[in-house]
């Protein structure tokens, strides 16, 4: 399974795009807006860092405007993928991206007929937001399992991406679940390798090999 990290803070990006764990990005207007940075310019910024997708949402919701604005965003860098919503107009974009060879994230997909039409147009990554389902007391990973089976049914070549994650046991659920990708805010990634019993190992190891006076170089 890949990973993405969903954030618009360039410096976590940055930070995490050399622990070589990170395969992507997504971004979304609410995390351009508390990143406080230019929208064009930090997309830039981001491609310049991490060679795989990085997932820019237009703003337009109109047929025309999506198209007019993703255009301009699929021109800042070769790796740029533009994310679409999920309504009729945002469908009709994906498939004129999608003609066009130009690769398309369609967000905001909360059931698995969504996730059937996404397929339809060539979504290059559909995104359902498994958190949000859980917010109001349904299942995200369920979506998450149907969306897999629908699409190995029909052969879709459209990559589940599992957004909304709000902990490592999601990302574990998602895996089992069979997503393509999983994009989490930078505090789940620094948390899959967290364990206490890693912890209390790592401090008795360290403790003991102090008491040897050794030193390996
Ligand atoms: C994905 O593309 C979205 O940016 C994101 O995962 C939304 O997550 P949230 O529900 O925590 O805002």
């Amino acid at each position: 399974m890949k990973f993405f990290v969903d954030t618009g803070d360039f410096n976590e990006i940055k930070d995490l795009s050399e622990t070589g764990l990170l395969d992507g990005v997504t971004t979304n207007p609410s995390l351009v807006a508390k990143s406080g940075r230019n929208f064009k310019e930090l997309i830039a910024d981001i491609c310049k860092v991490v060679p795989g997708p990085v997932s820019a949402e237009v703003a337009a919701l109109d047929y025309e405007g999506m198209v007019a604005e993703g255009n301009v965003l699929s021109k800042i860098a070769d790796n740029v993928v533009i994310k679409l919503p999920l309504t009729l107009a945002g469908l009709k974009a994906c498939k004129h991206f999608s003609d066009a060879g130009i690769k398309t994230n369609v967000t905001l997909c909360f059931t698995p007929n969504q996730a059937l039409l996404a397929a339809k147009v060539g979504a290059t990554y559909i995104s359902p937001f498994i958190g949000r389902l859980d917010d109001i007391n349904l299942d995200g990973v369920e979506l998450i399992e149907n969306i897999r089976q629908i699409y190995d049914n029909y052969a879709f070549s459209t990559e589940i991406l599992a957004a909304s994650i709000r902990s490592p046991n999601h990302v574990t659920q998602v895996a089992l679940a069979g997503a393509d990708v999983a994009t989490m805010p930078p505090a789940v990634i620094r948390k899959l390798a967290d364990h206490p019993l890693t912890a209390s190992g790592l401090e008795a190891f360290s403790k003991d090999w102090k008491a040897t006076g050794q030193s390996i170089l």
